[in-house]
């Protein structure tokens, strides 16, 4: 496409806009298992409500907009008495949990090198259930991460962890849940480890870190995994996914003022003056920042609670509608994410079935399985999973199979 020469109208672009989605999921329809986070039309309205309003404001100029500034002061507030930060607890807004990630590891990393770590490239121990997030950090950060096979549970196999532990070992890490199979992994045990070893431990929270606390409120059987364990240092909790906001928001935080101090960046040598982020980008869109607030406002405890409790009674219906076919689970998903698969069942071609009726699900390779992560969306739509998962598993066990069973991945 070129640039046309003359500007289009907004109605032709209006028109434009939408003939685009043409081929895009209709997300809307709860036949996606992925990408989108849907708490309801109030709760859409509310972030969209509030980007609007700060569309045109960029998060890097606090002085310029302190209104931003407070809402992200506001936000890491309302973040870290959720997940039980102490008074010295700290926080940053980033755009996503990949960021928040990132800044995570650069700061294990710059305290290491504070307390003398020069040699070899600093290293990340993590179940490899981790998301890749952390090996695209150590990628860009000059790390590396060591992945250690999760245990039966599909939990990080913490005795495994800790035989890896080496001289250049400067992080462990837990998630809570990890993307794969939604399990939390045993984050007191990781503390305790972190402890001994004087490491530092990312409890990666971006799944769990709006829902998990909420769940934990309703009843849920998961263990302590934030700030309330020993040992925990930081914390990834992204606000666009289970925190239902607007894409863009996320929150790393810290378990002290001491670790947090090696989070910023600050560079002074050129003509416009000093430069201080405490982000890996410049530029953020205030819009985002304002929908994660109003919408945590909007919401409350019991707005979230609520949520949390229609979401984790949907996973409830996946699985049972999954474990009457005859699939098993794997893990025992804690959250909002679900995979279940079988040892005789090829599971990419139940995934290709389901596609062909128009569901988008994720494929999950070890063990072979479908992946959803869920959302409301989702609520109305179980029995008519159920129904295609039937027919998918019918269609595979008659042999339809198609050559074009890749295991291509969403
Ligand atoms: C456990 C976990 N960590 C980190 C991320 C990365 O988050 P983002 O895509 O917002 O960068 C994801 C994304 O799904 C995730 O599931």
């Amino acid at each position: 496409m070129k640039l046309p020469i003359e500007g289009l109208s907004r109605a032709h672009l209006r028109e434009a806009l939408e003939a685009a989605r043409e081929k895009d999921v209709d997300w809307r329809n709860g036949r996606i298992g992925m990408y989108i986070h849907y708490a309801g039309e109030d709760v859409l309205e509310v972030a969209k409500e509030a980007y609007l309003a700060y569309f045109s404001e960029n998060g890097l100029g606090p002085r310029a907009f302190p209104s931003l500034a407070k809402f992200e002061d506001d936000i890491v507030a309302m973040s870290l008495e959720l997940l039980h930060g102490g008074p010295d607890a700290r926080g940053a807004m980033t755009v996503g949990g990949t960021e928040s990630i990132l800044l995570a590891m650069k700061s294990a990393r710059d305290r290491a090198r504070a307390r003398g770590y020069t040699v070899g490239t600093a290293e990340v121990i993590a179940a490899n259930s981790a998301h890749p997030a952390f090996d695209k950090a150590a990628h860009l950060l000059g790390m590396k991460v060591t992945r250690i096979p999760v245990d039966k549970d599909y939990k990080a196999d913490v005795a495994a962890m800790e035989a890896a532990i080496g001289a250049d070992t400067i992080m462990l890490v837990g998630s809570a849940p990890a993307f794969p199979h939604g399990v939390v992994d045993p984050i007191p045990e990781l503390g305790a480890l972190a402890q001994r070893k004087a490491l530092w431990l990312h409890v990666d929270a971006c799944v769990g870190g709006f829902s998990a606390p909420f769940a934990k409120m309703l009843g849920a059987d998961i263990p302590e995994f934030d700030f309330a364990v020993a040992g925990v240092t930081s914390m990834s909790a992204d606000l666009h996914k289970y925190g239902f906001t607007a894409k863009g928001a996320s929150c790393v935080l810290f378990a002290s003022a001491e670790d947090f101090a090696f989070l910023p960046y600050a560079f002074s040598n050129w003509q416009r003056g000093a430069y201080a982020t405490k982000t890996f980008v410049g530029t953020r869109a205030g819009g985002a920042i304002a929908a994660a607030w109003a919408v945590m406002q909007y919401l409350g405890v019991e707005g979230y609670k609520d949520k949390t409790r229609r979401i984790l009674a949907t996973r409830q219906r996946f699985c049972d509608a999954a474990t009457k076919l005859g699939f098993q689970i794997w893990g025992d998903p804690q959250l909002g994410i679900v995979s279940f698969g079988s040892d005789d069942i090829d599971m990419f071609a139940v995934a290709e079935q389901m596609e062909k009726r128009g569901w988008m699900v994720g494929r999950l390779s070890e063990p072979r399985g479908l992946h959803m992560m869920l959302n409301l969306t989702h609520e109305p739509v179980v029995e008519d999973f159920a129904r295609c998962l039937a027919q998918s598993l019918r269609d595979v066990r008659a042999g339809k199979l198609s050559p074009a069973v890749t295991g291509a991945q969403y």
